[in-house]
């Protein structure tokens, strides 16, 4: 028989429906996934053998195979691993066969069957409600899923001892509040400048209407320090752009805990950052510093100290408020709706 389980693979911040397919039968005993997986997913059968284990289940002497479909897009990181072993519980009647179709689930586990938190629960989240299907995630990444909507059914378990209770009845699951973090005690504030009216002045006009700013001066004359204080002027994010800011860096995994905040994103990148750095890519696909403070600011300090390609590569952008990465293998596109303040000193 073969149990099938449904999960998500990223494309930019969109999640992607990605069907686990997972067939017990008779053959060369061992696991095997197909699928395009990338190292990360590959070694996933080695933590859902032994979390399995660990769990008081151990495979069958049979042929395991595990296939990811559609099979011709790549599979990357970590979050496949829960979705393979509830899709082999189910293969091996530990759950009801039919408990997992109206779920997404996404998660990591560890070798003693816990589950462990992974990036890009809320864009999962709202992937799902889509389809009309719930969603089962890591007791970590529940209060950040539990953004996605009111009517979306959440299963945030601690372990897969836990989600297979929570499917016999014995020990029922309660959905996960949203969560949101407490504002920072004592960010930076503007009245801590003294003078420098105008300077204060085009702070002020360039956060109400969200424009770009380059400060010149000598050094020493406070630019750094007119930078840091622009977030505490700024107005707090609507409740689009904070599920919109909140779902990139969720896919970059800079959610702590699971809390979304309604305070604008500074990023202040060193003029060392690289193009993957700063446009974001990489060998596996991931936001940069400029969609990291979308709808915030990008605040670029000692500004022709960054190297020409990496100056030249924030046009785009600046006009189109998104940052494509074109590789030989993907492309992906992130929101980057950003403010950018320079500082520099004259000469
Ligand atoms: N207008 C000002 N009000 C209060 N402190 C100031 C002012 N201008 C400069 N300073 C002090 O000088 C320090 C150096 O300023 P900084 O922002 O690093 O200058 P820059 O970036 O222009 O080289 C600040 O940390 C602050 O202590
Ligand atoms: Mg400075």
């Amino acid at each position: 028989m073969v149990a099938r389980v449904s999960t998500v693979s990223f494309q930019g911040i969109e999640a992607v429906p990605v069907d686990v397919q997972v067939m017990v039968a008779p053959g060369k005993v061992g696991m095997q996934i197909v699928g395009l997986p990338d190292k990360a997913v590959a070694e996933s059968r080695e933590r859902v053998q032994s979390a399995l284990h660990a769990s008081g289940l151990s495979l069958p002497a049979k042929k395991v195979t595990v296939n990811l479909a559609p099979a011709d897009l790549p599979k990357e990181g970590s979050h496949f691993d829960l979705p393979i072993a509830l899709g082999l519980m189910a293969a091996l009647g530990a759950i009801p066969g039919d408990a997992l179709d109206g779920y997404v689930v996404l998660g990591e586990l560890s070798l003693d069957g816990t589950i462990a938190s992974v990036a890009g629960a809320l864009p999962a989240a709202i992937g799902a409600n889509a389809l009309g299907k719930g969603l089962i995630c890591p007791l970590e990444s529940g209060p950040e899923a539990a953004w996605a909507g009111e009517e979306i059914d959440i299963l945030a378990p601690r372990s897969l001892i836990a989600i297979a209770n929570h499917f016999r009845g014995t020990q029922v699951l309660s959905r996960p509040v949203p969560a949101m973090r407490a504002a920072p005690a004592n960010i930076p504030d503007l009245s801590d400048i003294k003078g420098q009216e105008t300077a204060k002045r085009a702070l002020e006009v360039a956060a109400a209407g969200g424009h770009n700013l380059i400060m010149v001066g000598p050094p020493g004359s406070g630019k750094s320090m007119l930078a840091a204080r622009l977030p505490s002027i700024l107005p707090p994010l609507s409740a689009p752009e904070l599920l919109e800011v909140s779902m990139i860096h969720s896919i970059a995994g800079q959610l702590a805990g699971g809390k979304l905040s309604d305070r604008r994103p500074f990023r202040a990148p060193h003029h060392s950052a690289s193009m993957a750095a700063m446009l974001g890519g990489g060998l596996r696909a991931r936001p940069g510093e400029v969609s990291l403070a979308h709808n915030g600011i990008l605040f670029l300090d000692e500004f022709p100290e960054f190297t020409p390609q990496v100056l030249d590569s924030l046009r785009q952008p600046l006009e189109n408020g998104e940052s494509v990465i074109a590789r030989a293998n993907h492309r992906v596109s992130y929101p980057a709706n950003i403010q950018l303040i320079a500082a520099m000193n004259p000469c």
